[in-house]
């Protein structure tokens, strides 16, 4: 079975896999078709899997209040890969999210050995100027750095204490010799993602994590911690039946009453209440009930000194292969195209790039080339062309023989030259910058 270890620099390439093995659901057409203008990477299934995007999906159609948070590492220079999280960001932006993006100081320090200070050079110069190019609204968007905010840090300690070490052993396979910093990492992100549900931050509300496959791992881990701070569970028991459930064994009749109250409020009537059991039973409520009831069980918790948090919901999307087809990686720059390189550096990587065309022109007439193996086009499917008939023009002319190699290099290379151009006259200044962080 394969493993997804969000630090290692494996390619995964059968996605497939992933959604069987983990039980990330698949995000077909079903999930993006009724949203406004859908994205072209909802559209193309690069963004392939999610969890409980369903939820955000309500939250939209409801026009009821949700939130993005997403986090990048500061460990290099901004790529393609990163820039696909941030267009994502945009889109859920316009559609009237609240938008988080941390900067993942901590956990760059703690895994590539990069200084607090380096971080905050790093991700001023080199990130986030970028996510202003990109379309972010710095007014509407906050950008903090996780060293820097006390909220994450304390909910990261709180969390520890559900967590133990067999289960990040089984998560993540670390062993005796893991650092502590190392360690933390993972409750520093679960703190990332629950923070935007304190008061503070906006309360309790449906949150999307928009990320990368090899995040999953931190995901059912935060769902996990979610999920284990909540006092009540709404859900359907083993015998069937739909209900209440309390957890915490402190102030059952004070809780239940909180609950019951809830429920009616909430509007269902035949409802059985058993103190002894810590539940309150629910002969009338549906299976669409569970997750609103659950929602509005979540804010009682937090008027009775909990914290209520919503299990967070997730997409993930297929990692960028890089130039050569193996990882795209800051560390090795031939394999990404950066958002600062310049024109002759672009054209010379496109040219080398690993494309699915043949070995002789002959040949390629004669068999077609396989786009799905080609850097180039997955350049031109991912952030190149937004016309979904052009782009599948190009798809058939690949397959059908008629389209060279050289002819598709040159073409990228000018819409790429083209979007970098633009992403340097967009780049925020300082002033933008500042506004945008907020510690
Ligand atoms: N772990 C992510 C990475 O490796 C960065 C990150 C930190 C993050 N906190 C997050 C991603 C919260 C999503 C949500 O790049
Ligand atoms: Fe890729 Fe274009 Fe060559 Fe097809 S013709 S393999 S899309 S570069």
């Amino acid at each position: 079975m394969v493993e997804i270890n969000p630090w290692s620099s494996k390619i995964y390439e059968d996605y497939e896999e992933l959604l069987v093995n983990f039980g990330i659901e698949r995000f077909d057409e079903s999930m993006w078709k009724d949203l406004p203008n859908p994205h072209r990477l909802l559209r193309r299934g690069v963004v392939f899997g999610h969890r409980d995007f369903g939820r955000i999906k309500r939250a939209i159609s409801e026009r009821k209040p949700w939130v993005i948070l997403t986090g990048l590492m500061p460990s290099g220079k901004m790529h393609l890969g990163h820039k696909m999280v941030i267009d994502q960001v945009k889109y859920y932006q316009d559609l009237g999210a609240d938008i988080f993006i941390a900067v993942a100081d901590m956990e760059a320090y703690a895994t590539r050995n990069i200084s607090f200070e380096e971080s905050r050079k790093l991700a001023v110069e080199e990130y986030i100027s970028n996510y202003i190019a990109l379309g972010i609204d710095p007014e509407k968007c906050q950008v903090y750095f996780q060293s820097k905010r006390e909220e994450v840090k304390n909910l990261a300690y709180v969390f520890g204490k559900k967590i133990n070490w067999s289960q990040l052993v089984a998560t993540y396979g670390f062993t005796s010799s893991t650092n502590m910093a190392h360690a933390y990492a993972p409750l520093i992100q679960a703190g990332d993602i629950l923070h935007v549900q304190l008061e503070k931050f906006g309360g309790v509300r449906p949150t999307l994590v928009p990320v990368g496959v090899d995040q999953d791992p931190h995901l059912r881990l935060c769902r996990d911690i979610a999920r284990a701070f909540r006092f009540f569970n709404v859900d359907r028991a083993r015998d069937g039946r739909i209900g209440v459930f309390l957890k915490t064994e402190q102030d059952v009749k004070k809780l239940l009453d909180v609950a019951e109250n809830v429920v009616k409020g909430y509007g269902l009537r035949d409802i059985e209440r058993i103190d002894d059991y810590r539940a309150i039973y629910l002969n009338d409520a549906k299976d669409e009930d569970i997750e609103l009831l659950n929602e509005e069980m979540a804010k009682a918790e937090v008027e009775n000194g909990g914290y209520g948090f919503i299990q967070p919901s997730s997409t993930y999307h297929r990692l960028m292969m890089g130039l050569d087809g193996g990882k795209m990686s800051s560390s090795r720059p031939e394999s990404a195209i950066f958002l600062s390189d310049d024109e002759g550096t672009v054209r010379r990587k496109v040219l080398s790039a690993k494309t699915g065309g043949k070995v002789s022109l002959e040949e390629q007439r004669k068999y077609g080339g396989e786009p799905e193996k080609c850097m180039v086009y997955e350049l031109f499917l991912y952030h190149l062309i937004e016309n979904d008939e052009e782009l599948l023009d190009i798809y058939n002319r690949c397959r059908g023989g008629e389209l060279k190699c050289g002819d598709c290099k040159k073409l990228a290379v000018e819409l790429l030259n083209q979007l970098l151009r633009d992403i340097r006259e967009k780049r925020g200044d300082e002033k933008e910058i500042e506004k945008i962080i907020s510690d």
